[in-house]
């Protein structure tokens, strides 16, 4: 499979890092805003909405829907990829963003499409660029806009989000490996979006019945003209976000409004982000590998709903909004502070597919976890399994290291080995002590081979996906005990495996992560995200 293949190619091994340039090329470091020159501008409403609903809300579905208009449309792209700060230090400054990235690269760009409009997420003006007007389908429901006597009687408006990824943007620095960074990137996207949207009260849902290939015609994406020699976008996904339930726009057939959309009148030309390019056939062929061709018109796009039970733990009192704003990846850890043990199991509790953002997506958990708990009050030190599914304890038995414990502590979590493993961990992921200085850091391993040879290739790319959105809840759960995560996507892949008996395609890590209280660099002045906002509720520390 092209796919494992890949995953192989770009493995970081202890004596050979994945195939990159080996060097930052700076006179080609691509412009991390993509712009559409010649495309009208609609310039969002910059009033916070949401300021005052409590962190439980982004779980438990419990905040009061806002109604759909320009105002919350504006709030939710500022709430999930908006910018959440600029930074200096000497001559160099450079944008953060609600959305975490890979090396702060930015591969993933915005789509909206609502009321016959395909527009484009304009991040640093915090602005709409209309791609495309078009006269949409009468029978087609995500729209704001349709006449009421086309409106069933549980119409509730909605408007689609899609997602795109410019692979350059990673591969300038990561090369081969880039790929996985930027699907992870999607995930975290994912994570966001659906979070800003429970935010505001509403749902949002990934729609399975659209094909990459519809996608690329809804966005545009596949009209050579407006890209010229500019960097190209991959579609990625496109999902419906409602304050009602997402079930019609799930099972809505995408051909008649990708066609309405292709045969709209289209404006704005991409514009380049680096004058020079480095090729790497390989993320190409991966990517083409794992396009996903959609369901086909005899399958049909329901599934289970899925209920938003409410996962109580003991943060209620904390601001959503802040939460979501504030999020920042930790530079360093402090190697000294420790996290309770009953906020360590409400955060992995968040994990369960029983909730937000749980229900973006429609396959069951692929992922599961292998913590290294080195501060966690009353838990012994050690190397620990996370199931976010318990059917999966037999199977990683028998796949792992014979020797492993397997003594549960809680429903989902067990011992496997009591150890001081915080050399292990930082060893693990690419020498860095972010691993080993903070409460506990994590690998995902993912089933894969099983996984992709059942769904297709296409599946390579959700993995990371979940991965994303298991990222993304951690982040935030960070944030909301005080302190701070950071994702690594720099690992070595198979002495993992090694450590942890792991033979084969079965199980593959594909994302770590840690979390801990973090040390600031006070060399770095901070500004808000966007000039009219002030500091407050964009700076914890
Ligand atoms: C997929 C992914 C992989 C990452 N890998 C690493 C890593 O290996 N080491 C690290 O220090 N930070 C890593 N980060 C953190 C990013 O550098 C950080 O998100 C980025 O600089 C933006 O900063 P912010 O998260 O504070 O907005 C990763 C982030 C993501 C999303």
């Amino acid at each position: 499979m092209i796919s494992i293949d890949y995953h192989e190619q770009t493995k970081h091994h202890f004596n050979r890092f994945a195939r990159s340039l080996g060097y930052l090329d700076w006179a080609t470091q691509p412009n991390p805003f993509r712009r559409y020159a010649g495309a009208p501008i609609l310039e969002l409403p910059r009033r916070a909405l949401a300021a005052d609903r409590p962190y439980d809300a982004l779980f438990d579905g419990s905040a009061d829907p806002a109604p759909v208009n320009d105002d919350s449309i504006g709030e939710f792209l500022r709430c999930s990829m908006g910018l959440s700060a600029w930074k200096q230090f000497g001559d160099s400054r450079w944008a953060l963003r609600v959305n975490p990235s890979s090396g702060n690269l930015h591969p993933t760009e915005t789509y909206v499409i609502r009321g016959g409009r395909v527009w484009h997420y304009a991040v640093r003006e915090h602005a709409l660029e209309e791609r495309c007007a078009f006269e949409e389908p009468a029978n087609h429901q995500p729209s704001n806009h349709q006449p009421a006597n086309h409106q069933p009687s549980n119409y509730q408006p909605a408007f689609l989000v899609a997602l795109s990824s410019i692979h350059w943007r990673e591969a300038w620095k990561y090369g081969e490996r880039a790929f996985r960074y930027c699907q992870h990137d999607a995930g975290h996207a994912i994570g966001t979006m659906r979070l800003a949207a429970a935010l505001l009260g509403w749902r949002l849902a990934l729609l399975p019945r659209w094909s990459d290939a519809q996608i690329a015609a809804l966005l545009g994406l596949d009209r050579d003209a407006d890209y010229g020699d500019a960097e190209r976008e991959e579609p990625e996904c496109v999902a419906v976000v409602t304050a009602g339930d997402p079930q019609p726009g799930i099972d809505q057939d995408p051909s008649t409004l990708a066609a309405a959309a292709a045969a709209g009148s289209w404006r704005g030309t991409a514009n380049r982000l680096s004058d020079r390019r480095v090729d790497w056939p390989i993320i190409d062929q991966v990517s083409a590998a794992t396009r996903y061709p959609g369901v086909a018109e005899t399958e049909s796009g329901a599934r289970d709903p899925k209920s938003q039970t409410s996962n109580p733990n003991t943060r209620s009192s904390k601001n959503a909004r802040s939460v979501i704003i504030t999020r920042r990846s930790a530079l360093a850890f402090d190697a000294q502070s420790g996290l309770r043990r009953d906020a360590f199991l409400a955060m992995l509790r968040r994990l369960l597919p029983s909730s937000a953002p749980w229900d973006a997506i429609d396959w069951p958990p692929q992922v599961h976890l292998v913590l290294f708990v080195h501060r966690v009050e009353e838990l012994v030190p050690g190397i620990y399994a996370y199931l976010r599914d318990d059917a999966v304890q037999a199977e990683w038995k028998a796949a792992m290291r014979g020797e492993f414990l397997w003594e549960r502590v809680e429903a989902d979590l067990f011992l496997l080995v009591p150890i001081d493993c915080r050399r292990l961990a930082n060893r693990l992921s690419c020498d860095q002590d972010i691993a080993e200085d903070g409460f506990f850091s994590l690998a995902m391993i993912a089933r894969l081979e099983a996984s992709l040879r059942e769904r297709g290739e296409w599946f390579y790319r959700r993995l990371f996906w979940e991965c994303g959105l298991i990222g993304q809840v951690l982040y935030l759960e960070a944030e909301a005990v005080g302190a701070r995560a950071t994702g690594i996507g720099c690992f070595y892949d198979d002495p993992v495996h090694d450590m942890l008996g792991l033979t084969g395609h079965a199980w593959q890590s594909l994302y770590h992560f840690s979390m801990g209280v973090p040390v600031e660099d006070r060399r770095l002045t901070s500004e808000p995200g966007y000039a009219w906002e002030g500091m407050e509720g964009t700076e914890t520390v």
